[in-house]
């Protein structure tokens, strides 16, 4: 239910901030129709995260990772940004100070042209070397199995950060300011369950930004923020600029 109330303050804070950040999760591409992790046909009720995202397994079965990240780069390839996607990007526009933090590795906040981001999760179109730690861009649908490093021929791997590892050391750091900094946090479409991602709304919250949490559902995050819009990201998200 998308209470008018609800949107006109959110609007409100917006109109009044200096500095906004963005947090989004997987219920911004949903709208896409890109799977989410943890919904009813959410991946990993149908795949083992430890099979699939893990330094581990890939260690174990480099072939195995590859062959599920072909999958999902080709259903990828074939999805466009929508609606919440092109808003959150015109949000980037309207404020001098601004940044999105996404846990998607999709690549459809780029497309849509948000520029002042960081994929915390890394992206699906990027891949790093397992030997120098050399990164490229990789769009190749499909992308050859077991790809290796056109500087040093070591064995490439996506460009993901998976579960054990750490967030890249420049995405933290960015993160940490563009929390610290902000009038205004909205949080689009994560179930704020992951750690670091999930801490964020409530350093945010800390630092004195108003928390505006839009999902379909009520999440873990529902009762911490200032206030919680229910509906779906592509319904809601371009309302905010109206
Ligand atoms: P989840 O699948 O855990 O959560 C998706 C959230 O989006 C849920 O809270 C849904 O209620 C909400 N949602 C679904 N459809 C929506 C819509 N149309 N509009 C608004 N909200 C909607 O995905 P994340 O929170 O992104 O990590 O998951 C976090 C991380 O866990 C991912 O980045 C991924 C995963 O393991 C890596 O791959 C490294």
């Amino acid at each position: 239910m998308i209470r008018g109330s609800d949107l006109g303050i959110l609007k409100e804070k917006l109109a009044e901030a200096r500095a906004v950040t963005v947090l989004t999760g997987a219920g911004i591409s949903a709208d896409s129709g890109v799977p989410t992790f943890r919904g009813v046909d959410g991946l990993w009720r149908n795949y083992r995260a430890e099979d699939l995202a893990t330094p581990e397994a890939f260690e174990r079965d480099p072939r195995l990772v590859w062959e599920w990240y072909n999958w999902r780069r080709e259903l990828l390839a074939a999805k466009q940004p929508n609606s919440a996607h092109e808003a959150v990007a015109e949000l980037e526009r309207r404020y001098e100070q601004f940044w999105l933090i996404t846990q998607n590795v999709d690549g459809l906040h780029r497309a849509a042209g948000s520029r002042k981001l960081s994929e915390i999760h890394g992206s699906i179109w990027m891949v790093r070397c397992t030997a120098c730690g050399s990164i490229e861009d990789n769009r190749d649908v499909p992308i050859a199995i077991l790809p290796t490093c056109r500087d040093c021929n070591g064995l490439l791997r996506p460009h993901i950060v998976w579960f054990g590892e750490s967030l890249f050391p420049e995405d933290l750091t960015q993160c940490a300011s563009a929390l610290q900094a902000c009038d205004v946090l909205i949080v689009i479409g994560t179930s704020g369950v992951v750690y670091p991602a999930a801490g964020f709304a409530s350093m945010a919250k800390e630092a004195g930004a108003f928390v505006a949490e839009i999902n379909l559902d009520t999440t873990p995050q529902s009762d911490l923020v200032d206030l919680s819009i229910q509906g779906r990201a592509k319904d809601v998200v371009p309302l905010l600029l109206l």
